[in-house]
């Protein structure tokens, strides 16, 4: 999502050029003194350039380790239009996201929200957020997911994997996964050709997020605002029939019942739909990088690997051999939440969240002025070596000492905004790593790198030569 940000403003930066260039210089001439210290790069640009180029590359950590050296964690630069500050400081992260609403608050460009919709719990803000961020939490909730959820992540996942050729590219695989296991869960879908033809229009939306707003990808966009129309239509269809349903008696427990529920008397069809759209767009994405690149860092580190299979082997041996994970199973993978929590914190699905000041706000004997850009990196903090030893290598061991991270570990964000599918991802992804190390073996086909921009990803997603394992 923020670096979905990132290109409508650098979008702003080609069209409004000299606007923001005499926005930037006019606020720094005022208020320089008390800015923290860094350095602006070229005018309009930035230091945008710099930072495409890092995160296009495995190794974009020198970008932000050069300015920490030089200002310290909290810094100035110019990002994609607009002058930025950056913090790599986790007190300094967790204040922003603690203050959302009072001192920040999130802030998407207009290319984002038109395809989020106005109504998406991303865009909304004060007391109506609040209501809903907490409906979306109870919704991912781990009763929720004990009692209601889990045994179709079981099902489905598996019933995936047993579909897989003998060669597959995993991102795809994962992201059929995630987005057969959303439609499920926000509206009670099984998989299936209604499902599978919502999903084509829906990727051509998520295209959407990631292109570049410059006339080159115009048609990707005008593409992705088109089919968001279509998949918004799909679902209006759904909530239509639901709502009859609902008139005849018959009650789904699901998000979209949950919403149709509304105590307080209730949303419009256009809401709901939006509301829906944003929860799928949230998940999807995320959770399947994360799927696959825990498999790629896996792959690479065999010891662990091997750690991993055994612990769900010794699951699966308690087990008929298609028998259902239960939550007790859940509960006794101590070394997968490992995993998981490494995977998180090396991948950074999420590098960070961008906010705008709503006030001047001081931070660690420096102003941030009011309406300027903040990014709270949260890979900054994961990656450091002084909060994590061997910081940039995958190790899930670290997970296996007693110290509680505290406020240095953030994968999911915090405050008001903290991500409502925290409980979902991490289970999802445990239920996934148990079936695929227990019915198959596999190897990278190719070789594959990890690159950050536009987002988090590997290059040629992942294909991997599929061998399954003998029955126990
Ligand atoms: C590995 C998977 C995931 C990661 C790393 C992740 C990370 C994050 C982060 C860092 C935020 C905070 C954004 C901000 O503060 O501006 C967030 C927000 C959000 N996430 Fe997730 N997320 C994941 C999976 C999911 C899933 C499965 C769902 C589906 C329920 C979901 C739904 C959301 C929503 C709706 C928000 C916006 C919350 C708000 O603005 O109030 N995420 N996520
Ligand atoms: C989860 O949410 C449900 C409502 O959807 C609520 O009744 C339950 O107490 C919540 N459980 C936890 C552990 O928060
Ligand atoms: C979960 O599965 C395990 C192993 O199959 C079994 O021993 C346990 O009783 C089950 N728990 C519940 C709550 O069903
Ligand atoms: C994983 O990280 C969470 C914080 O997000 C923490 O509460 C949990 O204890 C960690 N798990 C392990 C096994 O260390």
């Amino acid at each position: 999502m923020d670096s979905a940000l990132y290109f409508l403003i650098l979008f702003l930066s080609t069209i409004l050029p000299l606007l923001l260039l005499l926005r930037a210089t006019v606020f720094f001439s005022r208020r320089r003194r008390h800015l923290p210290p860094g350095n602006l790069g070229l005018p309009v640009v930035g230091e945008t350039l710099q930072l495409i180029s890092a995160y296009k590359s495995p190794n974009p950590e020198p970008f932000i380790d050069e300015r920490v050296n030089r200002f310290g964690p909290v810094f100035t630069t110019h990002l994609f239009g607009e002058p930025t500050v950056f913090s790599a400081d986790p007190e300094t992260n967790r204040f922003i996201l603690q203050n959302e609403g009072k001192l920040f608050e999130s802030s998407y460009p207009s290319s984002i929200s038109n395809l989020l919709g106005k109504h998406s719990l991303l865009l909304m803000r004060g007391n109506l957020h609040k209501r809903m961020h907490s409906l979306t939490m109870s919704f991912g909730n781990s009763s929720i997911i004990k009692d209601h959820l889990l045994v179709d992540i079981d099902r489905l996942i598996r019933l995936r994997l047993d579909s897989w050729p003998d060669r597959v590219f995993l991102m795809e695989e994962a992201k059929k996964i995630t987005f057969e296991l959303a439609v499920k869960q926000l509206m009670s879908f099984d998989p299936g050709k209604w499902a599978e033809s919502l999903r084509k229009q829906y990727v051509l939306v998520i295209e959407g997020f990631f292109a570049i707003p410059l006339p080159f990808f115009f048609t990707t966009y005008h593409r992705a605002i088109k089919a968001r129309g279509k998949v918004a239509e799909a679902l209006s269809l759904v909530v239509r029939k639901r709502r009859e349903e609902r008139e005849r008696g018959e009650i789904k427990k699901d998000m979209l019942g949950a919403l149709l529920e509304g105590d307080d008397g209730g949303f419009s069809d256009e809401e709901i739909v939006d509301f829906l759209l944003a929860l799928l767009v949230a998940g999807y994405e995320t959770t399947s990088t994360i799927m696959t690149l825990s498999v790629k860092f896996l792959t690479e580190t065999p010891h662990a690997l091997a750690q991993l299979k055994e612990e769900h082997d010794q699951i699966r041996a308690r087990k008929g051999e298609s028998q259902a994970l239960n939550w007790s199973d859940y509960k006794s993978m101590p070394f997968t939440q490992c995993v998981v929590n490494e995977t998180l914190r090396v991948a950074n699905i999420i590098g960070g969240v961008f906010r705008r000041a709503i006030d001047d706000v001081n931070v660690k004997g420096y102003t941030i002025p009011k309406g300027w850009k903040v990014f709270a990196s949260l890979r900054a903090v994961h990656l450091n070596q002084d909060h994590f030893k061997d910081a940039r290598t995958f190790s899930p061991w670290r997970w296996q000492a007693p110290t509680s991270p505290g406020n240095l570990y953030m994968p999911f964000g915090g405050g008001p905004r903290l991500c409502p599918g925290y409980e979902l991802a991490r289970v999802q992804l445990s239920v996934f790593l148990h079936h695929l190390v227990t019915r198959i073996s596999w190897v990278p086909a190719e070789e594959d790198r990890l690159v950050f921009f536009p987002t988090t990803r590997t290059q040629k997603r992942y294909p991997i030569i599929v061998q399954r394992r003998a029955v126990s």
